[in-house]
């Protein structure tokens, strides 16, 4: 039996213009997922044109697998929450190694591979292969408890339970896929987090939010994310031909994707103390320090300063710094680099 809520979330799919995205209707359960990860934290208009870039150069999983991670990561560059690139590449290379190049075809399997999560795997399990398997990601949350008033936060564990089971109980277990991507784009397109519309919501008559006129105040989250600051001093060191960059291997923000040379401080520091800390780590005596730019970028729960500086040198073919390499200036083209540092590079005509 479809639930009530099932049969006019599928009327108001029926009678809306569809959003036309280049994954709707896809049944290739690699690319589905290829489209999930991309979308994941990102606006549909976002994501478009990389899903596009990403489908064109890696059309299946084993070119995805065969691809160098390099190229994984510039391709990526600008979609931030790098670790989702990272772990689509070594997903690929699992699938194409390890599972002989075929996507699991059910909920459970697809859910245990590496970066899939619960609303991955049941956006790729009832796209691809019609399991009865409801998504649950913030649109549908914010729906689900507008319209049903459920004060319990949704970022608990007895939250995220309740909005699993209520989500699992509503959806049309003869058209799983039909109706996820419906609640998809009714999260999107309706419920809207701020202002939604309404008047003209076929959930109405019922919505709990609405009726109580409490909309701002659903979905309910129980902690605050509290934003951390950090300030990264980035050091150019160019000649003619060459600059250093270094790659960002540890676990941390933007693993993956080059840097220049950096000196993380506690606080926004001044020039002579970032020559100082050079004259520490620097292998030449002589260097002039001269202060660039400065920019702020805000991630999730961050709050990044950026300092750039130029140090010139007059000895280059000596000039070493720990981790960093001399690369040709035409060359990091290639090179995938955080936003704000590829903002830097090219207003520099670096790039
Ligand atoms: N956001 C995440 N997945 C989506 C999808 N399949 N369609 C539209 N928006 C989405």
């Amino acid at each position: 039996m479809k639930s009530a809520f099932a049969s006019l979330l599928l009327k108001w799919n029926k009678t809306t213009r569809q959003r036309s995205m280049p994954w709707r209707g896809e049944k290739d359960p690699y690319l589905i997922w290829l489209s999930e990860v991309i979308l994941q934290q990102t606006r549909v208009e976002q994501g478009m044109p990389y899903f596009l870039r990403f489908k064109k150069k890696y059309p299946t999983v084993k070119h995805l697998a065969l691809a160098k991670e390099d190229e994984v990561m510039k391709l990526w560059q600008g979609l931030g929450y790098y670790s989702r690139a990272r772990h689509l590449h070594f997903t690929a290379q699992y699938i194409y190694r390890e599972l002989k190049g075929k996507f699991p075809n059910t909920y459970t399997d697809i859910r245990k591979l590496k970066g899939v999560g619960d609303y991955t795997a049941a956006a790729i399990a009832s796209f691809a292969f019609e399991e009865n398997k409801a998504v649950v990601d913030g649109n549908v949350i914010r729906m689900l408890a507008r319209v049903f008033g459920i004060k319990t936060p949704f970022d608990t564990t007895a939250g995220k339970k309740e909005f699993a089971t209520i989500a699992q109980s509503l959806i049309d277990a003869e058209k799983p896929g039909i109706y996820n991507q419906a609640i998809m784009d009714f999260g999107s397109l309706v419920c809207l987090p701020q202002s939604p519309l309404c008047a003209t919501c076929v959930f109405r008559k019922t919505c709990v939010a609405y009726n109580k006129d409490l909309i701002e105040d659903f979905p309910v989250r129980a902690k605050k994310t509290e934003i951390k600051n950090r300030y990264l001093n980035y050091l150019l060191f160019r000649n003619s031909k060459q600059l250093l960059v270094q790659k960002r291997n540890e676990k941390d923000i933007w693993k993956g994707l080059y840097e220049l040379p950096l000196i993380e401080t506690t606080k926004v520091t001044a020039p002579k103390s970032i020559e100082k800390e050079i004259k520490s780590r620097l292998n030449l005596a002589e260097f002039k320090l001269t202060e660039r730019k400065a920019y702020t970028q805000m991630l999730s729960h961050r709050k990044i300063y950026f300092h750039f500086y130029e140090v010139e040198v007059a000895d280059w073919a000596s000039l070493k710094w720990d981790g960093a390499i001399k690369t040709p200036i035409r060359q990091i083209c290639n090179y995938g680099f955080p936003k704000t540092i590829h903002l830097y590079l090219s207003q520099n005509s670096l790039l």
